[in-house]
């Protein structure tokens, strides 16, 4: 580990040590250790997949065409990770009382399944499909995807993953809620944010106009390292986030 690495974690130990309300911001670059790509850059999801199937007005066209691409990569690829250190680390640090919350952009499950309790999904969750007709929400696991579309029980319509797809809202509550956390957060962690999706990004930007202090898990700078960012850590999300809980007597 370089000096300035080490320098860094110390910095950001002593500043969630004194917090009075620590909330985790995580992005697509938490559970790259876990096996799942981020959306963008060289080897991102995006620049393999068409983003095409994601839209809604192309998914209620040609439900089977895009059913087949995101049963392929959210329901196939993502479902066979785990948690990794990092998640597990959030899931530690909560139930010593030293987070007190997680927003996701994530929609895979993962911080749930480290166990992780206070969690606000800002684009939903992969594993519940929902039917956009009547409302009812199913438990993939009891829908299936072996018969493509999946159908509502109840009236027949097409369920869609709730996930939110390009050009839909955010969830109202969903919405509400997490910018209300970031409002109470004094130390705020981003880990593996691109800080490129809007409105997501808009949330780290308003807990440091709130006067949060925030600190940043990156491999690479982001958005947010030379705007926002008070300390930078260069680094992958595991490795970090397993240095600290050390630092922090918690493993
Ligand atoms: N540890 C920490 N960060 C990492 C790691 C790692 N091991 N590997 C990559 N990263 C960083 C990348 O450097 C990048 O800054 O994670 C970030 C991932 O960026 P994006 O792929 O843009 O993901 P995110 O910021 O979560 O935005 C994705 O875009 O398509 C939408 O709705 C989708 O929620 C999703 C959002």
């Amino acid at each position: 580990m370089t000096n300035l690495l080490e320098i860094n974690i110390s910095k950001a130990t002593e500043l969630i040590k004194n917090a009075k309300h620590l909330t985790a911001f995580t992005g697509a670059g938490i559970s790259v250790e876990s096996g799942i790509p981020s959306y963008r850059g060289k080897d991102g999801l995006w620049t393999r997949y068409d983003t095409k199937a994601l839209e809604l007005s192309h998914f209620y066209e040609k439900p089977i065409e895009s059913w087949k691409i995101i049963r392929k990569i959210f329901y196939e690829y993502f479902g066979k990770a785990s948690p990794n250190l990092a998640h597990k680390a959030l899931a530690n640090m909560e139930k010593n009382g030293i987070l007190k919350a997680i927003i996701t952009q994530n929609i895979d499950n993962l911080h749930q399944e480290a166990g992780s309790k206070n969690i606000f999904e800002f684009h939903g969750n992969s594993k519940i499909l929902i039917c956009r007709k009547c409302g009812e929400k199913y438990h993939v696991k009891d829908i299936g995807l072996d018969l493509l579309p999946p159908k509502c029980r109840k009236c027949n319509e097409i369920l869609k993953p709730n996930f939110i797809f390009f050009g839909e809202n955010i969830p109202k509550e969903a919405y509400l809620k997490s910018f209300a956390e970031s409002d109470k957060a004094d130390v705020f962690i981003l880990i593996g944010v691109s800080g490129l999706v809007v409105p997501a990004s808009l949330i780290p930007k308003k807990a440091k106009q709130k006067g949060a202090k925030i600190i940043e898990i990156n491999p690479k700078p982001s958005n947010y390292t030379y705007s926002i960012t008070d300390i930078f850590i260069q680094g992958k999300a595991g490795e970090v986030m397993t240095q600290i809980i050390k630092k922090l007597n918690i493993v």
